[in-house]
C-alpha cells in the first residue's frame, strides 16, 4: 500500500534541526528554530516552571480528562495576560479560551474553525510569514492570499502597500497578523500603524486573526499585547492564538490557547460550542500539565513576578546580541549598512541573506538558518560571534 508514496520534503524549520543534529562539525552555530538558547547554548528550564511543576506534582489527586476546552482556570489567566484584568471583552462575557496543544495547535483549531464556520471566507497572510502557516490552514482547507508587509528598501514595514492590499481584501475574509514581533522579519507596526490597521479592518469587514507567539519578547508582557488590543473596540470580533512555548520556555509541553472575541455573549457562547466541535473531532482534549504550569505561575503573586523579571532577561539577552551582531559585522567588515537589525523586535532577524548565501553559510561553516535568511539571534553567544561574522563577510563578499 505505501509502495508509491513519495518522500516528503524536509521541514523548512524543524528539519533544520535534524539536520543540524547530524552535522560532526565541532563549530555548528544553530540559528534555526526559534527557541531561546542562554549564553552557554542551552534552553533552560525556567525556575518558575520547575517550581510550579513541583508544586502540582506534589498536589495533583488525579489524571481524568481536562473538560473540551481545558481548564476554565487556565482560560481565565490567559485572558488576563491577554487583554487585561478588567477588559470590557471580559466584562463583557464575549471571549472564550480553549487551551490547544501549542500555538500551531491554536492556529488549526482556528482554521477548522473558519472552514466550517466562515464558509467562503479566504486567509490573508503577510508576505513573508512564518513557513507554516500556509501549510496550517491549506490542512484546515481554508484557501490563503498575500498582503504586502516586508519593504526591502527600508527593510521596515511596508504600511502604505499594506493598508492598500487591506482595501482590496473581500469582506467576511480573515486576516492574520503577528500580535508582536513578526515572524521572521522582526519588524511589528508602531503604535500609529496598529492603529491605523485596526481602522481598516474594521472599516473592509475583515475577522482579525492575532497569532500571539511571543508576547513579553519585543517591548515588554503588556506593551506586546497593545497591537491586539487595538482590534477589541466594542462589539468586535477576533480570534488569538496564543503560544506560551517561548516566554515560558515550554516548548515541549505544547501549550497554547485559542481565543474567540464575539460581538456580544449570546454569540460568543454560540461561537464556543463550534470551537468545541473542532476540538473534540481533532485531539478531543488538552494535555494538562503545561497548562497547569503557565495558570500557576500567573495567579500566585510572587511566581509571577519572578517569571515577568525571567522573560526579561531572555528580552535582554536577545536584544544584547542584537546589537553584538550588529557591532561585529561592522567591525569584521560587513559590506553595507546592518543597522537595520537593532530595529527589529523579537527572537528572530531578517538578515538579507539570500538562499544561496544560506546554503553556503550551512555547507561551508556548519552555520544553520532558515531559506529566508531569518537568523534566530538567540542562538548568538559572546562565543560565536566572532565565526558568525567572518562567515556572513565571507558569503556576501
Ligand atoms: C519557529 O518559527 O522557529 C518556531 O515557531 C518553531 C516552529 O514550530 O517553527
Amino acid at each position: 500500500m505505501f509502495q508509491n508514496i513519495e518522500l516528503a520534503p524536509r521541514d523548512p524549520i524543524l528539519g533544520l534541526s535534524e539536520a543540524f543534529r547530524a552535522d560532526a562539525n565541532p563549530q555548528k552555530i544553530n540559528l534555526g528554530v526559534g527557541v531561546f538558547q542562554d549564553e552557554a547554548g542551552t534552553t533552560p528550564i525556567l525556575a518558575t516552571v520547575a517550581e510550579a511543576s513541583r508544586r502540582i506534582v506534589a498536589s495533583q489527586t488525579t489524571k481524568s480528562y481536562l473538560p473540551i476546552t481545558g481548564a476554565p482556570e487556565y482560560a481565565a489567566a490567559v485572558q488576563e495576560l491577554t487583554f487585561g484584568a478588567g477588559h470590557e471583552v471580559l466584562t463583557s462575557k464575549r471571549a472564550a479560551t480553549a487551551h490547544t496543544p501549542g500555538g500551531t495547535g491554536a492556529l488549526r483549531v482556528a482554521g477548522d474553525f473558519i472552514a466550517n464556520n466562515l464558509p467562503g471566507a479566504s486567509l490573508w497572510l503577510s508576505q513573508p510569514t512564518w513557513e507554516n502557516h500556509g501549510a496550517v490552514f491549506a490542512a484546515a482547507g481554508v484557501p490563503t492570499k498575500n498582503y504586502a508587509y516586508f519593504d526591502k528598501a527600508t527593510n521596515g514595514l511596508a504600511i502604505d502597500a499594506l493598508l492598500a492590499d487591506i482595501r482590496t481584501m473581500p469582506a467576511g475574509d480573515v486576516i492574520l497578523l503577528h500580535g508582536c514581533c513578526h515572524n521572521p522579519t522582526g519588524i511589528d507596526p508602531t503604535s500609529a500603524e496598529w492603529k491605523q490597521i485596526a481602522a481598516a479592518v474594521r472599516e473592509r469587514g475583515l475577522l482579525p486573526l492575532l497569532d500571539f507567539a511571543y508576547q513579553g519578547f519585543g517591548v515588554g508582557i503588556v506593551e506586546d499585547a497593545a497591537g491586539l488590543r487595538e482590534f477589541c473596540a466594542p462589539g468586535a470580533e477576533l480570534l488569538i492564538c496564543s503560544s506560551f512555548s517561548k516566554n515560558f520556555g515550554l516548548y515541549r509541553e505544547r501549550v497554547g490557547a485559542i481565543t474567540l472575541v464575539a460581538a456580544n455573549a449570546k454569540e460568543c457562547a454560540a461561537a464556543e460550542s463550534q470551537l468545541k466541535r473542532c476540538i473534540r473531532t481533532n485531539y478531543s482534549n488538552p494535555p494538562a500539565h503545561g497548562a497547569e504550569i503557565v495558570k500557576t505561575i500567573l495567579t500566585d503573586s510572587a511566581l509571577r513576578t519572578q517569571w515577568e523579571g525571567e522573560v526579561a532577561e531572555m528580552r535582554q539577552r536577545i536584544h544584547a546580541m542584537r546589537s553584538l551582531l550588529v557591532k561585529k559585522l561592522a567591525e569584521k567588515g560587513a559590506r553595507g549598512n546592518y543597522e537595520f537589525i537593532n530595529r527589529q523586535q523579537g527572537m528572530f532577524s531578517f538578515s538579507g541573506l539570500t538562499p544561496p548565501q544560506v546554503d553556503r553559510l550551512r555547507d561551508e561553516y556548519a552555520i544553520y538558518m532558515v531559506g529566508s535568511g531569518r537568523i534566530n539571534v538567540a542562538g548568538i553567544t559572546a562565543k560565536n560571534v566572532d565565526r558568525l561574522c567572518e562567515a556572513i563577510v565571507a558569503v556576501t563578499r
